[in-house]
């Protein structure tokens, strides 16, 4: 069986050169085309294979669009470059919900929308004192998220498009408030309430680090720099945690248990998580001598290691949002002294012998969004724990704007992959007495051996 393609379809003949099945062939504005392969099982009985969805376009979408090889980001056209520059962070998640950039009067109602649901439910509060002081910023996240469901009864009907909208703008403007309550609990301090008057990014700094002891005015340089680190963190059109919210979302679950699960996905280390592996890395590392050992490890197969904050997926090139953090952690090193943190100087020397070494020049393995999310934020005096927290309230606004475009697509339909099974085939059942321990079975079954006291009750 092999394939070809003319005009608009992919032909998949056998060994005679007769058709099996023609596939469309789908073209979207820009970028790759794409092989329809919804109808090929029931019309061949044969299913694609593809685990890591690497192949494998999972939805149409309009909101972002990656050039991989050429190192392009665009949402809804606008290229992050521009947004970074020109844009503040509700405007792109404005222009990522709605598609396009707002009028003044949009931008200041959306703006107002926002500002007055910051605030949550003052009972939520009693879940922190739940949570031990060092539990994981994300996993209160995750937690907090989904019971704003139970809070909120009046705006998860996800058919209804007004009750959608008040639950984007509630999840939108409270992320900032639950992720810097975590924080506030692990060091022991009070909860500060937010400030209508404070734009959206200082009003995050000022819920972070102010105190009722004394005044605090957010530096506008780290304010600066979290609107930037808010937009190049928005979307990324079908990464894991946003593919995690499409799925959840397309059982029809609410909104608020669809993004904590993108929540729970964004956490990991190879994912969202990595800028703070970016740090724990650093620190391991310890001293510029110390970079040559890690650099051949991370290319050593036989050595788990890797370079966090290097490589992509999809950027075969330099990753742009990299090229633009470059410059926002160049004026926050500068606010702060270069010499602020032998860490931040280690993580020069670093980039700049990888960017030199063949290994990771051959496989395109360059600095990612999060080599340099994890450095400005450290040298604003954010602890590692909270990197991950204040990437998640920037994806917020992604995770949204393509929930919002899935529920909206009359295409949708709940997420239900196949598999190709590698298990047993039908067996019949084995009674208790003629069971014999298998290869790998755990030997500590669960069941007392005869020395040992069988354990009663609960
Ligand atoms: C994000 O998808 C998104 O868009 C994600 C994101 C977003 O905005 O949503 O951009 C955010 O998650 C950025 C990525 C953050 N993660 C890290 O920085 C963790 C370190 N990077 C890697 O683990 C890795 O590069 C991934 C997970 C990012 C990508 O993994 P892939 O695409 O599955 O690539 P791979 O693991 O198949 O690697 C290809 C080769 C392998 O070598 P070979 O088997 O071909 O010999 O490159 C090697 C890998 O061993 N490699 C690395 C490496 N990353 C890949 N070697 C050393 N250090 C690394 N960091």
């Amino acid at each position: 069986m092999r394939g070809s393609t003319n005009d608009s379809n992919f032909r998949l003949v056998n060994e005679q050169g007769e058709d099996i099945i023609q596939l469309p062939v789908l073209k979207g504005t820009v970028g790759f085309e794409v092989v329809d392969v919804r109808h090929l099982f029931d019309k061949t009985g044969f299913c694609t294979f593809d685990p890591s969805f690497g192949s494998t376009a999972s939805c149409r979408s309009a909101i972002t669009y990656i050039d991989g090889d050429a190192g392009i980001l665009l949402h809804r056209g606008y290229s992050i470059e521009q947004l970074v520059e020109k844009s503040s962070y509700l405007e792109v998640a404005y222009l990522l919900l709605f598609g396009e950039l707002p009028t003044a009067s949009e931008l200041a109602q959306f703006t107002r929308d926002i500002t007055y649901h910051t605030m949550v439910h003052e009972q939520l509060t009693r879940f922190y004192t739940g949570f031990p002081r060092d539990a994981h910023p994300m996993a209160v996240m995750a937690a907090v998220v989904s019971a704003l469901s139970a809070f909120y009864p009046d705006s998860i009907d996800v058919f209804d498009p007004q009750q959608r909208l008040i639950s984007i703008h509630r999840l939108i403007a409270k992320m900032p408030t639950i992720a810097a309550m975590a924080y506030k609990h692990s060091v022991g301090q009070p909860f500060v309430y937010p400030q209508n008057h404070l734009d959206y990014s200082a009003n995050f700094l000022n819920m972070m680090f102010s105190v009722p002891a004394e005044p605090y005015n957010p530096n506008p340089v780290f304010a600066k720099a979290i609107n930037a680190l808010l937009i190049v963190q928005a979307d990324h059109e079908q990464n894991a945690s946003t593919s995690t919210v499409r799925t959840v979302g397309s059982s029809r679950a609410n909104p608020f248990a669809s993004i904590s699960a993108g929540i729970a996905s964004l956490w990991g280390p190879l994912h969202g998580g990595a800028n703070e592996a970016v740090v724990e890395m650093l620190q391991q590392i310890g001293s510029k001598d110390r970079v040559p050992e890690f650099i051949k490890r991370a290319k050593d197969k036989n050595d788990s290691f890797r370079l966090m904050g290097f490589g992509h997926r999809v950027y075969k090139s330099y990753d742009p949002r990299a090229k633009v953090m470059q410059k926002i952690c160049d004026e926050v090193l500068h606010e702060v002294g270069h010499d602020h943190d032998p860490l931040l100087e280690l993580a020069r020397e670093l980039e700049r012998i990888a960017l030199a070494d063949e290994y990771f020049v051959s496989k395109k393995l360059y600095p990612n969004v999060d080599f340099y999310s994890g450095i400005i934020e450290r040298a604003i005096g954010i602890p590692s724990p909270m990197f991950t927290a204040l990437f998640a309230i920037a994806r917020t606004s992604g995770w949204l704007a393509q929930w919002k475009e899935m529920i909206e697509d009359p295409d949708q339909r709940i997420a239900r992959p196949r598999q190709l099974y590698t298990g047993a085939t039908k067996r019949d059942y084995v009674p208790l007495e003629r069971r014999t321990a298998k290869n790998g079975t755990p030997s500590g079954s669960g069941r007392p051996m005869p020395s040992e006291p069988a354990i009663v009750g609960g």
